[in-house]
């Protein structure tokens, strides 16, 4: 018996990195796996490997309309679990940032989780009650060199998963974030392989002492979407192997 047995879940983003072993380990633990992104044909590719439990739909997060056409393709009572993954993480020191990579920034990972909640959570109601598991960041607690309109976004998420918690919690619908931190994906690579480099160095000092992989994440998201979770709501879950527990020092 799979943990997921019987239902359909959506994820953003899911054409790569962590999205994609979210797609991944979903359809193994038997659910419905909707793959969404603007990925299109690493998209189609892992949908057509996963097989006939997966299908790819390309979904711009920060289209209204493209939320509205996804979800109601899916059809009445057809939608269990979101997974608000898709993200980017645009870095410029705040002197030279414009105001163009701050809104891009904000309406990929901010606006986009707002509309995936709000048409997710209406087709939930609907239907009597989901999951909905919100990606944000360890952004989403402290802040990070070049970073401040990532930090605003994920700081945003973590804000909005529990209002958001709040209003459905009587529809049944259950939201709460997952706050990784320095996990190996694409995005790592964002500021250039020394960038990718230095924070391998930075994570062995780590209490984990490795950077995260995308699995460690998924495995998380899991636990969230499944029903294992059902006394969670409006809550974190950090995924950082330690990151900001503390810094550590020879005693
Ligand atoms: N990698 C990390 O270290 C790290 C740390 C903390 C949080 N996160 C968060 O985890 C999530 C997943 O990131 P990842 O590490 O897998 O990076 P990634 O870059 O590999 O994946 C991000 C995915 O989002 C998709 N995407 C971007 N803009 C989109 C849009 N407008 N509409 C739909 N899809 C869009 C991309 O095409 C890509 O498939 C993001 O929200 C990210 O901010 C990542």
């Amino acid at each position: 018996m799979g943990r997921l047995d019987n239902k359909v879940a959506l994820i953003t983003g899911g054409a790569r990195g962590q999205g994609e072993a979210e797609s991944r380990l979903f359809v193994a633990e038997g659910a419905r796996v909707v793959i969404t992104d603007v990925l299109d044909a690493e998209g189609e590719n892992l949908a057509r490997e996963l097989g006939e439990m997966a299908t790819y739909a390309r979904l711009d997060v920060t289209d209204e309309d493209n939320w509205d056409r996804v979800i109601s393709d899916l059809g009445p009572g057809g939608l269990d679990i979101l997974v608000n993954n898709a993200g980017i993480a645009l870095m410029a020191s705040l002197l030279d940032a414009t105001l163009d990579h701050y809104r891009k920034v904000i309406e990929v990972n901010q606006v986009g989780t707002w509309l995936g909640m709000r048409a997710a959570g209406r087709a939930m109601r609907d239907s009597g009650g989901g999951s909905i598991v919100n990606i944000s960041s360890i952004d989403g607690f402290h802040g990070m060199p070049a970073m401040t309109a990532y930090a605003s976004s994920k700081f945003a998420v973590r804000g909005m998963t529990k209002a958001a918690a709040l209003d459905l919690g009587s529809h049944g619908i259950r939201v709460n974030s997952v706050h990784p931190g320095l996990i190996d994906t694409p995005m790592l690579v964002t500021g250039g392989q020394e960038v990718r480099e230095s924070l391998g160095k930075l994570a062995e000092t780590f209490p984990v002492g490795r950077l995260g992989t995308a699995k460690d994440v998924a495995q998380v998201v899991l636990f969230l979407a499944s029903d294992e979770s059902g006394y969670c709501t409006g809550t974190e879950f950090v995924v950082d192997g330690g990151l900001i527990a503390g810094v550590t020092f020879d005693t």
